[in-house]
């Protein structure tokens, strides 16, 4: 999709259709309003007193033919009460428009908000927008001659705003692009991306976007003494890889680490999950697509910190040289692991990606992973949980959470936690059971930081959207992917 600003009056817009956001109102408030009703011979005014469109979220009504006008059509988008109308409200408002002109099969699509100044509004329009439109087709063969969408415009009143709007477009390009990134990556199904052609794939994205990138691969990563890597990935045919890769954006001065879970399909391996539903676990390399994808729009956007993002990469199978329930690894670290569970493979992974991170000396460590299912039930759908161990960094997070609308909530990290994963023959198991299963992960992944700031952030099901929202379509969500990447475009140094 092309992306564009433009100043000009909303009556001379000459897009296919020309988007209209509306604020609530019981009445006709809005001079461009009023000007549409008299040249659609009182049409406003008639769905304002029916009741059809008043402006409020997620309402929208189509207009065809208003004389005098170029566009193909008029779409009036509620967004609701002004004092609602935040950031969020804006995405979702497009969103719902980004949909709509997907399934008119609309080409090119002018979006105007008289009361957009700002270049957090610019960007929240067209994220919705784009984000909204998304759709994944790379494995259609039938009916998908429809190329889509082919270009987004913002029209803005007055020239004085364009420069603001160009760079709330500027940053909803890296940001959408880094989202669809993401989004792709967590479709793509476990036969089409496993490690090696993972790491291929971003090795590509890296030299593109001039990021320093280097791929440990099986020898490599036992040189290492990643342990618990090599022994989640020695029951699959396909190896696995470790990546770490580099972008500077200050010179000298500590990275943020950014670590993903990157499990490319998570079978449970030996201790087997249940068929139904196991096809999600495609999804279970959400965590690395999503540090894939904030490092290179971080590249793009030129953001003022150094950054390493390490993404440690494995198929999680049976066979008979997977690792069973009973075995003892031997992490990166030095600490042993009892396997409870082969099933509890993630913060395996991680636990020898964390201690790597180490080797960077991190200003702060920040890990993001479908670790649990517990987390489904803490939040549901509707937002993951995190831990922290640091203030400053959990107010960062939580700040980012508000501007983006990826809601994240803290869980604590209490001792009694930390008493479920001790194991009888080895230093740790790395299962504690059912009860508080999220935090009991958390706190086998505190085993392997150092006096770091460190944050964990537990995706598991807001990775995947059962049946669709304003900008989210039924599928792999993205989550995340905003809510990292605004923390690292407003990083504070934290102590
Ligand atoms: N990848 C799963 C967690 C998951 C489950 C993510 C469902 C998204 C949806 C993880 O590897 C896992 O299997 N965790 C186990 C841990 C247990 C064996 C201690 C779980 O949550 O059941
Ligand atoms: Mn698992
Ligand atoms: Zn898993």
């Amino acid at each position: 999709m092309k992306l564009s600003c433009r100043a000009s009056s909303f009556l001379d817009i000459t897009e296919g259709a020309a988007v209209l956001f509306c604020y609530q109102s019981s009445q006709i408030e809005n001079e461009l309003l009023e000007k549409i009703d008299i040249l659609s011979g009182g049409a406003v005014r008639e769905m304002f007193a029916s009741g059809e469109f008043d402006g409020s979220a997620g309402k929208e009504v189509v207009l065809h033919r208003i004389p005098e006008m170029a566009a193909g059509r008029i779409i009036l988008a509620g967004v609701g009460t002004r004092d609602s109308s935040d950031a969020d409200a804006l995405r979702k408002a497009a969103g719902q428009i980004g949909k709509l002109a997907l399934s008119q099969k609309l080409k090119s699509v002018a979006l105007y908000h008289d009361g957009v100044k700002t270049e957090e509004s610019v960007q929240a329009l067209a994220e919705g927008f784009i984000l909204g439109s998304y759709r994944y087709l790379d494995f259609k063969t039938e009916n998908n001659k429809d190329d889509g969408i082919h270009s987004l415009t913002l029209v803005v009143p007055l020239r004085g705003r364009l420069q603001q709007a160009e760079k709330g477009m500027t940053r909803a390009k890296a940001t959408t692009g880094a989202v669809i990134s993401s989004r792709n990556l967590s479709n793509r199904p476990g036969n089409d991306l496993y490690p090696e052609v993972f790491a291929k794939h971003i090795q590509k994205l890296a030299k593109a976007n001039g990021v320093d990138c280097r791929v440990l691969g099986p020898a490599e990563i036992r040189k290492e003494k990643m342990g618990c890597l090599e022994g989640v990935g020695q029951g699959s045919v396909h190896p696995p890889r470790f990546v770490i890769l580099k972008y500077s954006g200050k010179g000298s001065g500590q990275p943020v680490v950014l670590v993903g879970k990157g499990i490319t399909f998570d079978s449970g391996g030996i201790s087997i999950k249940p068929a139904q539903d196991m096809w999600e676990m495609k999804g279970d390399m959400t965590g690395a697509a999503i540090v894939v994808s904030v490092m290179m729009a971080a590249a793009q956007l030129k953001a003022k910190v150094n950054l390493v993002g390490l993404v440690p990469l494995a198929e999680n199978m049976p066979s008979g040289d997977a690792i069973r329930p009973g075995d003892v690894l031997t992490s990166r670290r030095g600490l042993t692991v009892e396997i409870i569970s082969t099933d509890a493979e993630g913060r395996l992974i991680l636990a020898d990606a964390l201690d790597y991170a180490d080797t960077f000396k991190p200003q702060a460590v920040i890990d993001i992973a479908t670790l649990t299912g517990a987390a489904l039930y803490i939040l549901g759908f509707s937002g993951a949980p995190f831990v922290g161990i640091n203030p400053e960094l959990n107010d960062q997070l939580r700040a980012s959470s508000v501007r983006t609308g990826e809601k994240i909530w803290e869980m604590p990290l209490w001792p009694e936690y930390a008493e479920l994963i001790k194991s009888s023959i080895a230093d740790l198991k790395n299962s504690g059971g059912r009860p508080a299963g999220t935090l009991t992960a958390a706190s086998f992944l505190r085993r392997f930081i150092k006096d770091w700031p460190w944050a964990h952030v537990d995706i598991a099901y807001c990775d995947l959207e059962p049946s669709g929202l304003p900008y989210i379509p039924k599928g792999p969500t993205g989550f995340g992917v905003r809510l990292l990447l605004d923390l690292i475009l407003n990083w504070k140094k934290v102590s």
